[in-house]
């Protein structure tokens, strides 16, 4: 079975050192020449969360020179911004995937591939691992977690495929279950980014820091209420107080660790606050929810990323 990661940062990496050991034919897609040339030369070192390093020799590509090629499934983990222009490049592989995994935070990752992939070859994945870049091939596994993976659509179009990968994986003792309600599992993944990316970027805290304070616990709770009520009316019926819970546990259990916005932040990044609290309120207007906790959240995440470097491009969604 041939596989493609896209996406050469945390999780891409984290995957392609464990893809390449079961799938011999898997290869890395990565956005530069420099990082291409960084791994072929050296591998992928990756070091576990007991501390051990292991260096994984890979196979990877710069994705300019991908074309009229084909690949059995695609594992796609770059930022929500990228999505369009990689559904965008899927046009140049000479026949469509048989399963493509979307990896995005946030919501409305499958938008993009509507119009470019057959029906039935769309998935999307949720994972609570963490992992951490070092390096342009280093890559620190920093928690173990579940990773469920299930369609957009109700059937698949290659059920074999899928199951061919989950057995593999799981085989391999990856914990990684099939899941019939992804969307679901995203927006119950985007109560959590909801509460705590922002709030963990505005107060330059890792996630455990939101528990120390009052305050930072009622904006949490407001948070998510107004998500809450917004999935609801896309038919998700969850409950404000066991989302906040969820929230609350995943501070605890990752105290230490900053949060993806607050690194995104700290490194002068545009974040992926428009997919996160952005598209609750986009969602909540179109539904007739207000939702001016996440509407406030959104803009000062905008004025914050307003401090980046000016060359690249304005947040999306900036006036
Ligand atoms: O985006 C992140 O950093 C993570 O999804 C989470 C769950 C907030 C933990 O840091």
């Amino acid at each position: 079975m041939r596989i493609a990661v896209w996406g050469g940062g945390s999780l891409g990496l984290l995957w392609t050192a464990r893809l390449t050991p079961l799938f011999p034919e898997a290869v890395l897609l990565v956005r530069t020449e420099k990082q291409r040339d960084w791994i072929r030369e050296r591998g992928i070192l990756l070091t576990r969360p007991s501390g051990e390093k292991e260096r994984i020799p890979a196979a990877v590509r710069w994705i300019g020179e991908v074309v009229n090629e084909s690949f059995d499934c695609l594992f796609i983990m770059v930022k929500q911004r990228d999505l369009r222009e990689v559904a965008e490049s899927l046009t140049a592989f000479s026949r469509p995937p048989s399963l493509v995994l979307l990896w995005q935070n946030g919501l409305g990752q499958d938008g993009p591939f509507g119009s470019v992939l057959p029906p039935g070859v769309l998935c999307g994945a949720v994972t609570t691992e963490g992992a951490l870049r070092e390096g342009p091939g280093e890559v620190r596994h920093t928690g173990e977690g579940t990773t469920w993976i299930g369609p957009f659509s109700e059937e698949l179009a290659h059920p074999g495929i899928a199951a061919k990968l989950m057995g593999k994986l799981k085989d391999a003792g990856i914990s990684i279950e099939w899941e019939n309600r992804i969307v679901r599992r995203i927006w119950e993944k985007v109560m959590v980014n909801c509460a705590i990316n922002p709030l963990t970027a505005l107060l330059r805290i890792p996630n455990g820091g939101l528990l120390h304070s009052d305050d930072a616990r009622f904006l949490m709770k407001s948070i998510v209420e107004e998500a809450v009520s917004v999935a609801r009316a896309e038919g998700i019926a969850l409950e404000a107080e066991d989302m906040l819970k969820r929230a609350e546990e995943v501070c605890r259990k990752t105290a230490v660790n900053r949060s993806s916005m607050l690194q995104d932040v700290e490194r002068g990044r545009l974040t992926e606050i428009d997919w996160i609290n952005g598209e609750v309120v986009r969602r909540g207007a179109r539904a007739g929810i207000e939702t001016p906790v996440n509407q406030t959240l959104v803009r000062l995440i905008h004025l914050l990323e307003m401090r980046r470097d000016p060359d690249e491009c304005p947040p999306a969604g900036s006036s």
